[in-house]
């Protein structure tokens, strides 16, 4: 890919006394108090602030977090428990700086956090005026934040227009590179999982997926529609009836290349849901497990995870592929009761040769709850950009960065 690489700049001396812009993806979850839970893309952040901190530049790095209205300053909405955690990992204070799209006063060797970039106005939309005024705030811009690249907004495409000099920070382009290289030409067996509550939200990657795995394996509320589409009963368990055809269709196009998708032979239900409005935390935490074959699922039943003979047959599978691409959690791997078909998944892909690439905020924390960092091939700081990735799509911060190199 045809790209400015900010470490190449830094190799070249181009970044000493330098004004350096970096936009991260510092959008982590929090609990209630505010604070964070998983850090990964806290620290996938920090190299690109090492090196340019190193390189005696003045270091800007801003980044969103979750989806604020612009404009409307709220405290759930502030960084300032990324500026701490930045703190403590690159051991120095990390100022938080509110209001700064004017101007913002940093020193040479010195790096400050902008406050969340999502409450200017104009983000979002990359109003024309708001990427100017971002661009005039540095010599060179360095986009390091890979979990937003599937966005075109004002830190993410517009700044990249304007700014005098416009690059990819190491974690952007380890990001693409290492996704790049698995997919182009891939070990045989490809094997993906694409699971998690809803088919909707990744309709479009199931179909562009069928099209070019070996295998396509659903899991969580995903599984349950499939299940519907091959004739089996759900229960009271999430679904999306309405997206029954496109899950044949789906079946059917794996068919059609002699793939397929395997559809849970058994399940764990939670029995007795009662009907209408209920609180489902509750019922949650008091639901016992019930392994049934999934041709029993009852009326009353909710499935909350893949039953232990699906988890094994699946595992199988993952064993004996050559690569396997992880989107997703198989059930509620966060309650004891609904996490063996996540952990049995989980394990096989640790203990698989396999190229194994995974991806997305509940499958990263499935990862760090079996400890299986080490053992997978490449863990994508992205969720939605890593889908698009997948699905073969150019990503906007990809598109004007290249644009930009070309001059
Ligand atoms: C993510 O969490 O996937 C990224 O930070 C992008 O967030 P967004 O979907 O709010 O743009």
């Amino acid at each position: 890919m045809n790209i400015l690489r900010f470490e190449d700049l830094v190799a070249q001396g181009k970044v000493a006394g330098q004004r350096v812009f970096i936009r991260a993806d510092l959008n982590v979850p929090q609990d209630d108090a505010g604070n964070i839970t998983e850090d990964t893309r806290v620290r996938a952040s920090v190299p690109a602030i090492e090196l340019a901190l190193k390189a005696g530049a003045a270091v800007m790095v801003t980044s969103h977090l979750g989806r604020p209205t612009e404009g409307e300053f709220k405290l759930a909405d502030s960084l300032a428990p990324v500026a701490k955690r930045l703190g403590e990992l690159l051991g120095r204070e990390v100022k938080l700086v509110s209001n700064w799209v004017d101007g913002v006063t940093v020193a040479h060797g010195d790096v400050v956090l902008l406050e969340n970039c999502r409450l200017n106005k104009g983000e979002k939309k990359n109003d024309e005026v708001l990427a100017r005024k971002l661009a005039a705030l540095c010599d060179i811009f360095v986009n390091d934040a890979f979990g937003t690249a599937h966005r075109a907004e004002g830190t993410t495409y517009g700044i990249a227009q304007y700014a005098k000099v416009a690059c990819a920070g190491p974690l952007l382009s380890a990001e693409i590179d290492a996704l790049n290289k698995a997919l182009a030409a891939p070990k045989r067996p490809l094997v993906a999982i694409v699971a998690g509550s809803k088919v909707s939200s990744k309709l479009t990657i199931l179909e562009a997926l069928s099209k070019k795995v070996d295998g396509l394996i659903v899991g969580g509320g995903i599984a349950n529609t499939f299940m519907l589409a091959a004739g089996l009963k759900v229960g009271k368990s999430l679904v999306e009836r309405d997206l029954v055809g496109a899950a044949t269709a789906v079946i059917e196009s794996m068919k059609a290349r002699g793939a397929e998708v395997p559809i849970p032979e058994d399940v764990v239900v939670a029995e007795g849901v009662p009907s209408g409005k209920f609180d489902f935390g509750a019922f949650l935490a008091a639901a016992k497990p019930v392994v049934k074959a999934a041709t029993d699922v009852a009326d009353d039943d909710m499935i909350l995870d893949i039953g232990p003979k699906t988890a094994d047959k699946l595992a199988t599978k993952l064993r004996s592929a050559g690569t396997v691409v992880w989107n997703g959690p198989m059930g509620v791997f966060e309650v004891a009761a609904f996490e063996n078909g996540t952990r049995t998944i989980a394990k096989a892909i640790a203990e698989s040769s396999a190229f194994s690439i995974a991806g997305g905020g509940d499958t990263l924390a499935a990862i760090a709850k079996y400890g299986i960092e080490k053992d997978v091939g490449y863990i994508s700081t992205g969720g939605g950009a890593f889908l698009e990735v997948l699905e073969g799509k150019t990503l906007p911060a990809f598109e004007i960065l290249q644009k930009r190199a070309a001059g």
